[in-house]
């Protein structure tokens, strides 16, 4: 058994990679080398992911696509099975699986995560979102609901007793019902893996600040990200816990700062898969608040190039720059989309990943 999880490690920032799992990974483009998201690229990006060291694979979860041209994401492994596979095949990277609370029952998430988290020797991470999308929600006859983070907290409890009881247990809760309930084996990790709950508003915030290792968000300004960071260490403080915070960035990382920008520009806008950026745009300003309100009318190129995240596009000093000015407001880590993983993650790795050891941020 690995004796610290990934994400329990010494360095200030830890890096992953997201989204991976999914057609166009977080890009919403028609560029002809855009991210197919096939079982074999995935392997690869694991792979070289794994070798460099960075510490977390953590996909989407996505059950629809978003239309237009290339149907983005409608391609899209499940997350427990594909961990499953690379924790067979990767060494010392965090795992994540991305599940929808309301959609999948706890005891089956139990099992499958301790699955995941013997075949990776404790590598694995719960990532639990309560999901936003009416159009997934429909098609498991699922109704959205403004209640998912109260079920989310039976949720976990649900798991957490499952690995802790070692006797059948009965639940009676005001969403679960269960009777002898068992789930051997236990995860590796105790009590549990490591969690990260996927918010931006308020509950989700609480719920986080409650429950989880970890909040993973989105912020609009690099400026002014640290308020998001103030305002969960309040909420995580008022709870009794310690939650740190995660956020997602796209990543164009290139030898001079014209030919990153040229590029962001080709493929997040030249040749945005327009129709798609509408759909997914019009879908998450209307059902889901995971972001400053103003983004959607403010950075439509941030859509097309990776769903809204913080764009970090230039040369390898510039982006270095940039994650440390992240750092220093308190997130303790970055989750980063590229168009094309495996053409793009080794430059990224030999190249921004020492100049963040030189600024004492990982090591
Ligand atoms: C960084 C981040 C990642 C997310 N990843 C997913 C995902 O993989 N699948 C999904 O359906 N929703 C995802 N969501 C959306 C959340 O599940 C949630 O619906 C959304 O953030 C709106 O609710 P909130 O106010 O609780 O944040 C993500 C949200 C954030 C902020």
């Amino acid at each position: 058994m690995n004796s610290l999880h990934p994400l329990k490690g010494p360095d200030a920032l830890k890096l992953g990679v997201f989204s991976a799992n999914a057609d166009g990974g977080l890009a919403i483009t028609d560029v002809p080398e855009r991210w197919r998201a096939s079982w074999d690229d995935n392997l690869e990006a694991a792979r070289i992911a794994d070798r460099a060291g960075l510490d977390f694979l953590l996909p989407i979860a996505r059950w629809a696509g978003f239309g237009g041209k290339n149907k983005v994401r409608e391609w899209s492994f499940e997350t427990f099975t594909w961990a499953a596979a690379l924790a067979a095949a990767t060494s010392r990277i965090g795992l994540f699986m991305t599940v929808h609370v309301p959609l999948v029952h706890p005891l089956y998430a139990a099992k499958a995560l301790a699955t995941v988290d013997h075949i990776s020797h404790g590598r694995a991470g719960l990532n639990i979102v309560c999901g936003w999308n009416p159009k997934e929600f429909a098609m498991f006859g699922v109704p959205l609901s403004d209640k998912g983070y109260d079920q989310a907290a039976e949720w976990l409890y649900v798991i957490e007793k499952a690995y802790a009881s070692e006797v059948p247990f009965d639940f009676h809760g005001r969403y679960y019902t269960l009777k002898d309930v068992v789930s051997r084996p236990a995860s590796v990790q105790q009590p549990r893996p490591v969690t990260m709950n996927a918010a931006f508003g308020g509950p989700g915030r609480d719920f986080a600040a409650g429950h989880c290792d970890f909040l993973f968000t989105t912020f609009t300004e690099i400026n002014d990200a640290g308020r998001h960071v103030d305002d969960i260490r309040a909420r995580s403080t008022a709870a009794g816990r310690d939650v740190g915070v995660y956020t997602v960035c796209h990543v164009v990382c290139r030898d001079s700062q014209q030919e990153a920008e040229d590029y962001y520009q080709r493929y997040a806008v030249t040749l945005a898969d327009n129709a798609a950026v509408d759909a997914h745009m019009a879908g998450k300003k209307e059902f889901s608040k995971s972001h400053d309100g103003d983004a959607y009318d403010r950075y439509r190129k941030r859509f097309a190039g990776g769903a809204g995240s913080y764009p970090l596009v230039g040369t390898p000093a510039r982006i270095a720059e940039d994650m440390l000015s992240i750092s220093k407001q308190g997130y303790q880590g970055i989750a980063l989309s590229f168009v094309n993983y495996t053409q793009e993650l080794p430059f990224f790795c030999e190249r921004v990943l020492p100049l963040l050891k030189q600024a004492g941020l990982r090591s």
